[in-house]
């Protein structure tokens, strides 16, 4: 039996953060082999954002490479990006056509940029479906994300049945895929994790950048021999991603006993953080020394979703009276 797709993307919006890494990016690497994988760098997306063809070329070979970095094998995924498959964008107006506008507005990303900026452009407000074209082109069926993309995820299916349902069974129904425990990684302050927030830990920091990122984490006042709750602390947090079960163990047990301070606690999380990193950061320097293989790796990805795509949309304009 052939594999199921898994397809997911990652936007060239900035350097990746271990809340990117944890949430999505570790699952595309651990389940490269059980699935026929499609990561992609949705530049459309982030083409809302990002509007300097400097800037945008520089992300996207950034992002291809941390991807290489931490793991995904190009012979067993096929990493391309989204403007190599413009055929999504001719999807998406399709899919405009058989979505009402009350429904798109109940998209917690929408609500979230209205609310801080009411000048959105279209393309904000269309994003859930440019993202149910990337998805659905694909015949996907798993799409792993964080928790904050579940939704998306939800109109994608909702897109497929509607379409379905007017023009005939035509598009597989996706799913999500969340990790349990790190469906939201907290970022140095608490909150989420995110690049917005200034708050992150990049996936590729130097040893001293960690250092000044852990020793920013707000802790309360309670001292080395005080009992700490270990789920109210956010340098805990951050133990349960870098710790093995008996250090975890160990720490949670000097928490709520008293034994360790903040101090101690941060300096353990700073060593465990930067062991972890440092591999990645090594081999990423090492992918970046030939930029020209990337890029070969990325046009020969987009070549085979291109294909697949178009196949797709050959049954697709059929179906609506395009063809
Ligand atoms: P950011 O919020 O930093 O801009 P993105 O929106 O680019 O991150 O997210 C890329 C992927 O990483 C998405 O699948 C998202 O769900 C996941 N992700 C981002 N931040 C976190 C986090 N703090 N915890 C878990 N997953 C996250
Ligand atoms: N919206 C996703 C994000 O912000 C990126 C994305 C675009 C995506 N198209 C996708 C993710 C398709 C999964 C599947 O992170």
């Amino acid at each position: 039996m052939s594999k199921k797709i898994l397809l997911s993307g990652i936007k060239p919006t900035g350097r990746p953060h271990i809340g990117n890494y944890f949430g999505m990016m570790k699952q595309m690497v651990d389940l490269q082999d059980e699935y026929d994988s499609f990561p992609f760098i949705p530049d459309y997306h982030a083409f809302t954002s990002v509007q300097s063809s400097e800037e945008m070329r520089e992300n996207t070979l950034n992002v291809v490479m941390d991807l290489l970095a931490i793991g995904l094998d190009p012979k067993k995924v096929n990493l391309f990006k989204q403007s190599d498959v413009p055929q999504v964008t001719e999807l998406t107006w399709i899919f405009n056509c058989i979505t009402t506008m009350p429904y798109l507005m109940r998209a917690h990303a929408f609500k979230d940029s209205q609310a801080k900026n009411k000048d959105i452009s279209v393309g904000v407000f269309e994003y859930p479906i440019l993202m149910a074209a990337d998805i659905l082109i694909q015949d996907t069926d798993v799409v792993p994300v964080g928790k904050d993309q579940i939704q998306h995820v939800e109109m994608a299916r909702d897109i497929a049945e509607k379409f379905n349902r007017i023009f005939g069974e035509t598009f597989k129904l996706p799913e999500s895929k969340l990790v349990a425990g790190v469906e939201v990684i907290p970022g140095t302050d608490g909150r989420k994790m995110s690049k917005s927030y200034g708050n992150i830990i990049g996936l590729f920091a130097e040893d001293e950048e960690i250092h000044k990122a852990v020793m920013s984490i707000p802790t309360d006042s309670k001292g080395v021999e005080d009992s700490k709750d270990p789920e109210e602390c956010n340098v805990f947090a951050l133990h349960k991603l870098f710790s093995n079960e008996d250090e975890l163990g160990e720490t949670r047990k000097k928490y709520v006993e008293g034994g360790m301070g903040y101090k101690e606690s941060k300096h353990l999380l700073i060593k465990n953080i930067q062991d972890f990193i440092e591999p990645l950061r090594e081999r990423r320097k090492e992918i970046a020394k030939d930029p020209e293989k990337v890029l070969e790796i990325l046009k020969k990805g987009g070549e085979v979703a291109h294909q697949r795509a178009e196949e797709k949309m050959i049954e697709v304009r059929k179906k609506v009276g395009f063809a």
